[in-house]
């Protein structure tokens, strides 16, 4: 029996570890989708080398990135999940797409800017193209909901207008996708710097936990974090510091905050900061064991790359024709 239920994409890049930022924000939401949706999740490698990167590193955190998904409650017999570069059919439609995407979109996209700035000498014309491939991974399987951070959300638009411009111009191809963005936590900021959105390209490593982190780099990190002025652990415009680890504490316990800054009334920040730490530790230890029992079985997390690519391109393939035979390309 066909599946009723609506489809869902994501991605994510192979760029070393994932941090708490990236766990908060996508992965922790990835397995409570397959509840409801059909999921599929990809580790997109393909969007890695817009930025230069060592071959060695990227085979070794392709591998990471899938097992830390596996970890992190990704089931492979209710999802597909595959690496994006062993589905050739991203690359064809990605073209296809282009031809279908205007200069002056791509130069509006705030993230191409942003990494314009900080790769100045590696302006490639990935990095410009980059959200095309992103929507040619989106519209390949008809995903209705995109789970993402903030931060992508200008590129599931994007794939949104990409995808009705190509149905008004050749009949109806493409789900019209929307992005899925999580209220609660969307954004965690760096740890050193509240303003800054926490992030592993930083290059102060105390700015952000890594998932694999060890427990004791996680508590100290915590207990580095910075907070604000006053002592008072409580949620305001004026202590972003303090709101930072409310989130996160937050998120990691279900508590709210009322129930922090009752928890923490007439404490100080020393407290609240270990209790934060220690709860990351709490979510990240079986994580991180799971972690590493699936790296150390590598034939079997192969087996179920193998697999989960032969699933998606099955799919991709179906679509892939359908948009060659509505663009006029001949087939022999
Ligand atoms: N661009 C996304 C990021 O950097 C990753 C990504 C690539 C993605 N393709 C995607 C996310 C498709 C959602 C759907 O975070």
């Amino acid at each position: 029996m066909a599946d009723q239920r609506e489809r869902v994409f994501s991605g994510i890049q192979p760029s070393g570890t994932f941090t708490l930022g990236n766990y908060v924000g996508a992965v922790r939401h990835w397995g409570p989708l397959q509840a409801e949706y059909d999921c599929i999740y990809s580790v997109v490698n393909m969007h890695a080398i817009t930025v230069r990167q060592q071959p060695a590193a990227l085979r070794k955190a392709t591998y990471e990135a899938a097992a830390m998904l596996l970890a992190s409650g990704i089931d492979p017999e209710q999802s597909v999940i595959f690496i994006q570069s062993e589905v050739p059919q991203h690359a064809e439609l990605s073209w296809v797409l282009a031809c279908n995407t205007m200069f002056g979109e791509l130069s509006r996209m705030t993230q191409f800017k942003d990494k314009s700035k900080k790769n100045a000498d590696n302006i490639n014309g990935g990095l410009f193209t980059y959200p095309i491939l992103m929507a040619a991974d989106i519209l390949l399987y008809n995903a209705h909901q995109v789970p993402v951070g903030v931060d992508q959300k200008q590129h599931v638009e994007l794939s949104r207008d990409i995808a009705q411009r190509f149905n008004n111009a050749y009949s109806d191809t493409f789900v019209v996708p929307a992005p899925l963005i999580q209220k609660q936590g969307a954004k965690v900021m760096s740890l050193q710097d509240p303003a800054a959105k926490m992030s592993k390209s930083d290059p102060n490593e105390n700015a952000y936990v890594a998932m694999d982190d060890a427990p004791e780099v996680i508590m100290r990190k915590f207990k580095r974090a910075v907070t604000d002025s006053g002592g008072e652990v409580r949620r305001a415009e004026d202590k972003p510091g303090v709101s930072n680890l409310m989130t996160i504490y937050g998120i990691m316990t279900g508590k709210d905050d009322a129930a922090i800054e009752a928890e923490f009334a007439g404490r100080g920040y020393g407290d609240f900061k270990e209790a934060v730490g220690q709860s990351v530790i709490d979510v990240f230890t079986p994580i991180q064991q799971r972690y590493g029992e699936i790296l150390a079985d590598k034939a079997e997390l192969e087996r179920i790359l193998r697999e989960g690519a032969e699933k998606a391109r099955r799919i991709a393939a179906k679509t892939l024709s359908k948009v060659y035979r509505k663009v006029g390309f001949v087939s022999n």
